[in-house]
């Protein structure tokens, strides 16, 4: 067998999933890289020439999707190494007026389809008495905002899923850990979808959101982008034994700090003066 490492990941259409697949192709990794839509391949495809990536359909909200990409990722390589849960997306509006509907499609990509995803491949990395999983979670699944709210609690889930299975799995030599990154540069916030009732103007919650919604869509010209995610997935795959939080930027760092520094009152304080900022730029 070979001694390269396998990696397979998912979302890798764009952002982390995209430089992450690359990063770790150029490294030596052989890279089974997922997308839903095969149609989003070509941009991967060219930047991956000449590197050992294959990009294999995998649907993370279809149990068969995902069984037949392990599958044949597994029949590809013989085994998987590292697993990063990177697919996810981001549903903006406030917590009240999201529909069930909506509420369990956002569940069903960042929860269910991390779990079945996981699910899937930890038999196989029990058989070879090793494995390393990541979850990019976010800063969101350490404190929560206005805004996205239902998003929060998904990746906070994700932060007791990892935390969980990081010990569950422990006997087995399989180590799992949580990516946190804060604001980073992807299509995240262009791909995010908008509380039908706020689309349609319905929303109680209107202005405020609005202000939130164009604040949101201007990141500052220090946000990192999606390759200083990718680096630090690599670091935690090369590391002797995974931590079990890996923050990405400033914010993720210090936020969660200064959340648990303050008393609430003053935290909401200091979230109010920042929101009738918003409402100034608006
Ligand atoms: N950007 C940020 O500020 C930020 C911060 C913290 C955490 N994150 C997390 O980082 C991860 C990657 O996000 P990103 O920033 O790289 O955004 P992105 O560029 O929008 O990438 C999201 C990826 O997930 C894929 N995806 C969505 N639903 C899927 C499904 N059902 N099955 C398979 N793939 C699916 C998307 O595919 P399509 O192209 O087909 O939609 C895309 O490839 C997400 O889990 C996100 O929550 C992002």
């Amino acid at each position: 067998m070979e001694n390269r490492q396998v990696a397979l990941i998912t979302g890798c259409s764009t952002g982390i999933g995209f430089e992450t697949a690359l990063l770790l192709a150029r490294k030596g990794h052989r890279v089974f890289a997922t997308l839903r839509n095969p149609e989003k391949a070509g941009l991967l495809r060219e930047a991956a020439r000449g590197l050992d990536l294959e990009i294999l359909p995998l649907d993370v909200d279809k149990p068969a999707s995902v069984k037949k990409a392990v599958a044949a990722a597994l029949q590809g390589a013989g085994r998987i190494d590292a697993l990063v849960n990177n697919a996810g997306w981001g549903a903006f509006g406030a917590v009240e007026e999201f529909s069930d509907a909506e509420i369990r499609a956002q569940y069903e990509t960042n929860v269910f389809g991390l779990v079945r995803v996981t699910r899937e491949v930890l038999p196989l990395m029990r058989r070879q008495k090793r494995g390393r999983i990541l979850h990019i979670g976010s800063l969101a699944g350490k404190m929560a905002f206005a805004g996205i709210g239902l998003y929060c609690s998904t990746k906070h889930a994700v932060e007791a899923a990892t935390e969980s299975l990081r010990l569950e799995t422990r006997p087995f030599n399989i180590e799992v850990a949580v990516v946190e990154p804060g604001t980073i540069r992807t299509p995240f916030k262009t791909n995010r979808r908008i509380a039908k009732v706020f689309q349609e103007g319905r929303s109680a919650y209107r202005k405020p959101m609005e202000n939130l919604l164009r604040f949101a869509n201007h990141p500052s010209p220090s946000t990192p982008g999606p390759e200083k995610v990718a680096a630090v997935v690599w670091k935690a795959l090369q590391s002797k034994r995974m931590a079990a939080r890996y923050p990405v930027g400033a914010d993720a760092v210090w936020l969660p700090f200064l959340r648990r520094l303050m008393p609430d009152s003053l935290f909401d304080r200091v979230l109010e003066a920042r929101y009738a900022r918003f409402q100034q730029l608006g």
